[in-house]
Formats: structure tokens, sequence, C-alpha cells
């Protein structure tokens, strides 16, 4: 079957489509529409991707057979006294997806996922975190790709997988 896409490793050039997908993150929700420079300056987002791309960060971007950026995930660690929604550890890397909407449901989410856990795997971490609010569709996907929930909170889940 043809895909249609393919990842690559992502640089530091990459930052601004980071954004775009952090943006598509925040704003998951239907009807969600924050806009990308308060998604972007925000406490809650803005440590996800500012000063990208430090040398404990990585991740991987999906490129259309066109040549465009159409997903991607990354990961980086954050530490105890600003952590992520997802933040289980200071050694835990905390994990990013979004796929740019026009290429959604075409296997781009499940491809980065199973990339992004390998990269880290072979980056010598040996757990991967992230977060997800509880109605987002994606918790499925990350708990058939092998994530559970750590801590539960009121409206979102800490998930965590394990990378060997
Ligand atoms: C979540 C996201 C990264 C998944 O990427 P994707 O490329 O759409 O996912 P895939 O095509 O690989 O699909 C993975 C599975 O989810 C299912 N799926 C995809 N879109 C769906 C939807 N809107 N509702 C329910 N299930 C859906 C697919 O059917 C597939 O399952 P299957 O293989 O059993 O059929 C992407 O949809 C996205 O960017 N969403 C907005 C941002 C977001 O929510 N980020 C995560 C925040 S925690």
């Amino acid at each position: 079957m043809v895909q249609g896409f393919s990842t690559r490793r992502a640089l530091q050039p990459d930052a601004v489509f980071l954004g775009d997908m952090l943006v598509e993150a925040a704003n998951w929700r239907a009807g969600g529409m924050r806009p990308r420079h308060e998604v972007l300056t925000s406490a809650d987002h803005r440590r996800y991707l500012a000063g990208w791309k430090r040398s404990a960060d990585d991740g991987l971007i999906a490129i259309a057979d066109e040549g465009i950026s159409v997903g991607a995930a990354w990961y980086r660690l954050l530490p105890q006294n600003e952590p992520g929604f997802g933040f289980v550890g200071g050694a835990v890397p905390e994990l990013i997806i979004g796929v740019h909407p026009l290429w959604r449901a075409r296997g781009v989410g499940r491809t980065l996922l199973r990339g992004i856990v390998e990269l880290a795997g072979s980056q010598g971490h040996a757990r991967i975190s992230l977060s997800v609010e509880r109605d987002n569709f994606a918790r499925n996907l990350y708990r058939a790709e092998g994530f559970t929930v750590m801590t539960q909170g009121p409206l979102r889940d800490t998930m965590v997988r394990r990378t060997a």
C-alpha cells in the first residue's frame, strides 16, 4: 500500500512547523481556535518548544511525497520545577504529537508514534510519557500502541510507555 509520506529526523529549522503542530495539539477539540501566538506564548505550552532544538530534544517529521511537512512528534526533558502536563520525572521525556488536519486518519500519527518510541529508546530513554485529555480519541491510539495510564487527573491522563 502506498502511504504517501515518509518520516525524517526533526531539525532546528523545523521549529516553525513544530509550532504549527503544537497549536494543533492545543486546539484538538473540534472548534478549538486558540490563536497561534497565544498557544506559543502560554506558560502551559511554550515549554514544549521554546529554544528548540536543545541537546536532549529529538523528534520526527512526517513529509508528504510532495515534500510538505504534514505531521510531527517530538519529545523534550522538562525539569521538575517547570513540568509539562505529562510530567513523570526529570529523566523521562514528554512527547507531543500533531498531524495536519488534511492528513489525519491516514496512518501518519501511528507511524510517528512508533517511530518516536523507537527513537527515544535509541537515545537511551527507558520510558516516554505524554498527557492526553480523557475525551480525545488519541487516547485509544496511545493505548493500542502500548502506553498505559500512570496518573489520572480530573480531565486528563498521563500515559507512559517503555521504549524496549
Ligand atoms: C491524534 C493524531 C496525532 C493522530 O494522528 P492521525 O494521523 O490522525 O492518526 P492515524 O491515522 O495514525 O490513526 C490512528 C488511529 O486513530 C483512528 N482515528 C483517526 N482519526 C480519528 C478520529 N477523528 N476519531 C476516532 N478515531 C480516529 C484511526 O482510525 C486509527 O485507528 P485504526 O488504525 O484502528 O483505524 C491527530 O489526529 C492529531 O493531530 N489530532 C489533533 C492534535 C491532537 O489531538 N494531538 C494529541 C494531543 S494528546
